[in-house]
């Protein structure tokens, strides 16, 4: 029997708005609420029990799965704000600390409480002598978001003094541990992975210097931090800090909804940044501008990722939400001219085949039609690699920066009334019910 289904939005702007469903001579209603700006939302928390009926969304393109007021996108406009305020005022008037109390607090610091804020970082970034000894356990050719993901996991087993969610206090310091620790394991990483010596974090330095300073500096000599790329990586910082409900930040949701202490919610998180269709894709896209190689050889590529038989895509393009160009991958592309202008690399031949590549793509039939524009990965890769660090450090650097959204994000759940373990359901379409076969009958 076919249902009959008929939504009306029955009252439209008030706030009893109601969004009623026919179901065969089933009628229901369901609340419609109103963001501050963006799209409306059913309340259909109540269909299952009232219908029996599940919804089907894989993918959740059409679901909230939550009331959040920290980040809004506008994927039509190519909006993004923090707060309220747009990424690129952000990235190119503050730094990422003053964005880490923007994220957390819900507003921009003054002076006396981003110098109180930045000291609290700032004296956290050491971590436990004994974590030391983790690196030495994986082999020197791990890739660095294997012992991201293993080490921030095991801050557990040494600050277990802040991992009592329903203690404010404690969730604060976990989430300033985690803020001030990431750099310094991130640099552990990439220093074990080259041999040298890992670098202690220095409490003179600000943040973004500080991690390039962990990075590149040797025991050997003195090492001065070039301030224009100690600038360009703070901004990078700031661009990858939030986004809203991705699939990294559903992860850190879900896991948090259990209880589970807040660094296995962000070794969750990490985890899932690192597959190459989300935070992955930096690495993936400057692997395919390098396979590209030049110019000359784009068309054959701009073919393949139109082939429904061919898996290549390009990487660095199209988004779930992005239905228009991603404000963070215009200030993207400044920065790697400024890095590359300030290294004094003009002509940087994996520039001129991503610029060429964009405009090419830009300009085709099927990029236009299926709304597909660079992201923010297309032009971070050749700007990370012009500040020195190898592809395989990419998604470690955006694990990083979005270490404080998964975080503010993480809080806001806690401590959101509305918050209860997440558990979606399914459509079932396995075999019905059906005895068991012994073995020798079958
Ligand atoms: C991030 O969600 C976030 O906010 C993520 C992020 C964040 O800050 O947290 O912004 C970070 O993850 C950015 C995205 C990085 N990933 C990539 O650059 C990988 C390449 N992009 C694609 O894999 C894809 O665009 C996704 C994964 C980003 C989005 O996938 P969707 O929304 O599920 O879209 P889709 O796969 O359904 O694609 C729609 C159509 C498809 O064609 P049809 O089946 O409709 O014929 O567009 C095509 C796709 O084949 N398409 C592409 C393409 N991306 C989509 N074709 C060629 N190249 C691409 N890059």
């Amino acid at each position: 029997m076919t249902d009959v289904v008929k939504i009306d939005d029955v009252a439209d702007g008030r706030s009893d708005a109601t969004a009623k469903l026919t179901l065969g001579n089933n009628q229901l209603e369901f609340p419609i609420y109103d963001g501050t700006i963006g799209p409306r939302v059913i309340d259909i928390s109540k269909l299952y029990g009232s219908s029996g009926y599940f919804t089907y969304d894989p993918g959740f393109t059409s679901t909230a799965s939550c009331r959040s007021s920290i980040t809004y996108i506008d994927g039509d406009e190519g909006i993004l704000l923090y707060r309220g305020y747009p990424i690129d005022e952000l990235a190119q008037n503050g730094t990422f600390l003053e964005t880490c109390y923007l994220l957390l607090y819900g507003r921009l610091p003054n002076q006396n409480e981003h110098i109180e804020f930045s000291d609290r970082v700032t004296h956290h970034t050491m971590i436990h002598e004994q974590m030391n000894r983790f690196f030495a356990g994986f082999r020197r050719d791990a890739h660095p978001m294997a012992i991201m993901v293993g080490c921030v996991g095991a801050l557990a087993a040494f600050y277990h003094d802040s991992t009592d969610i329903s203690d404010p206090v404690q969730r604060d310091i976990a989430s300033l541990r985690m803020i001030a620790k990431m750099p310094t394991i991130a640099a552990l990483a990439y220093k074990y992975s080259t041999g040298q010596p890992s670098i202690y974090p220095r409490n003179d330095l600000d943040y973004s210097s500080n991690f390039l300073h962990m990075c590149f500096a040797v025991p050997c000599e003195e090492y001065k931090v070039d301030p224009v790329l100690s600038r360009a990586m703070d901004r990078i910082f700031i661009l990858h800090a939030d986004h809203e409900q991705n699939a990294s930040t559903s992860t850190v949701r879900l896991a948090g909804s259990s209880g589970a202490n807040p660094f296995a919610c962000i070794a969750a998180g990490i985890a899932c940044l690192w597959g190459p269709a989300h935070g992955g894709a930096n690495e993936a896209a400057l692997r395919m501008l390098a396979e590209i190689g030049t110019v000359d050889r784009i068309p054959e590529f701009i073919r393949r990722a139109k082939d429904k038989n061919d898996p290549f895509r390009l990487m660095g393009f199209g988004h779930r939400v992005y239905k228009n160009y991603d404000p963070r991958a215009r200030v993207m592309q400044q920065t790697s001219h400024e890095v590359l202008d300030a290294l004094g690399i003009r002509n940087e031949p994996l520039l001129q085949v991503a610029m060429e590549l964009e405009k090419i793509a830009l300009e085709d039939e099927y990029f236009v039609e299926k709304r597909l524009y660079p992201n923010i990965d297309f032009y971070s890769g050749i700007t990370l690699r012009a500040l020195g660090f190898p592809p395989d450090m990419f998604t470690v650097l955006f694990a990083l920066a979005r270490t404080v959204g998964w975080i503010a994000q993480w809080r806001e759940m806690i401590e959101d009334p509305e918050q209860r373990i997440g558990r979606p359901r399914q459509l079932y379409t396995g075999p019905a019910v059906r005895d068991y076969v012994p073995i020798e009958k079958r």
